[in-house]
């Protein structure tokens, strides 16, 4: 790391923080673009009392990038001079560009679902169950929807679910109500059950898992969840939630660098740090 008077600073915010490893994955990624002279990327703990002069302290700062994580994801686009109107869809904002004091707000992580997803195969056309109807699942319904795929929202909550699919378009089913799951291609888990791992639930039963499908565990654990050992050995195809994180990051790193991501080094410096942080 080069610090000089003209790096720009990138934080990501969070209370609590200390857990994310968006600096490691994201500083890897200014090294191996021979670019972390220009870019530092930082972790710091903002409680929601002190949101406000945070944000007011990044533009006297010149911060150039802000990553909103909970609870900071809806409270601070009161504080922006423009919200992208995907971020306005999707009615959150964890990606924050300064450009000369002028703060535009955009929501990354319908990519982090999307982007890993189409990597295995289109979703054009596709039939996807979506578990969950809180603020992750919006991010990935919209996405979703927007690739062309045919909707099925499950929550424990009929209503919640009910709300995504009149906003973002699909059918409303609860969570107790999985028969026709079976014939479709994609799950998506966006519930927190099967989170902490130590708990070992699953939000769905193995039984409904076959070996055409595509399951993605959204939802961000540092190992493999219940529900993911359980599609493997099913035959599934399966995507853990470190994906998800990947690549909502490595577009926050675009719009903050104006650079592509580099894959491989970001990927390789995420599960490197999770490996160490799990040995510690
Ligand atoms: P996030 O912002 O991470 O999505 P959230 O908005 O609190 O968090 O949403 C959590 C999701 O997990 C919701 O869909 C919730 O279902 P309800 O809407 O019925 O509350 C779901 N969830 C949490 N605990 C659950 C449990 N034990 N069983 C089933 N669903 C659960």
């Amino acid at each position: 790391m080069k610090i000089n008077a003209k790096t720009k600073l990138c934080v990501v915010i969070g209370d609590p923080v200390e857990d994310s490893l968006s600096p490691q994955i994201h500083n890897a990624g200014y090294e191996e673009l021979g670019i972390d002279d220009r870019f530092v990327y930082a972790a710091c703990r903002i409680s929601p009392a002190a949101l406000a002069d945070f944000v007011r302290g990044a533009k006297a700062m010149n911060i150039r990038g802000i990553c909103s994580k909970m609870p900071h994801k809806l409270e601070i686009m009161r504080y922006l001079d423009e919200i992208d109107p995907v971020a306005k869809t999707i009615g959150a904002v964890n990606t924050v560009v300064n450009d000369s004091g002028r703060l535009t707000g955009y929501n990354t992580d319908w990519i982090g679902i999307v982007t890993p997803l189409e990597a295995l195969a289109s979703l054009k056309g596709k039939r996807v169950a979506l578990l969950g109807a809180g603020g992750a699942a919006r991010a990935a319904a919209y996405g979703v929807v927007k690739r062309g795929a045919e909707l099925t929202i499950y929550n424990r909550t009929l209503e919640k679910a009910q709300l995504l699919a009149d906003q973002f378009g699909g059918t409303a089913r609860p969570l107790d109500d999985l028969a026709a799951i079976k014939s479709m291609d994609i799950i998506i888990n966006n519930t927190s059950v099967g989170v902490p791992l130590s708990q070992n639930e699953t939000p769905l039963p193995q039984e409904f898992i076959t070996p055409n499908h595509i399951v993605f565990d959204a939802v961000y654990a540092s190992g493999p969840t219940r529900l993911l050992r359980e599609a493997k050995q099913r035959g599934a195809k399966v995507i853990p939630g470190t994906e998800m994180l990947l690549h909502q990051g490595m577009e926050q790193f675009r719009l903050f660098t104006g650079r592509e991501a580099p894959e491989e080094a970001m990927r390789g410096a995420f599960l490197a740090a999770l490996d160490s942080r799990e040995n510690e």
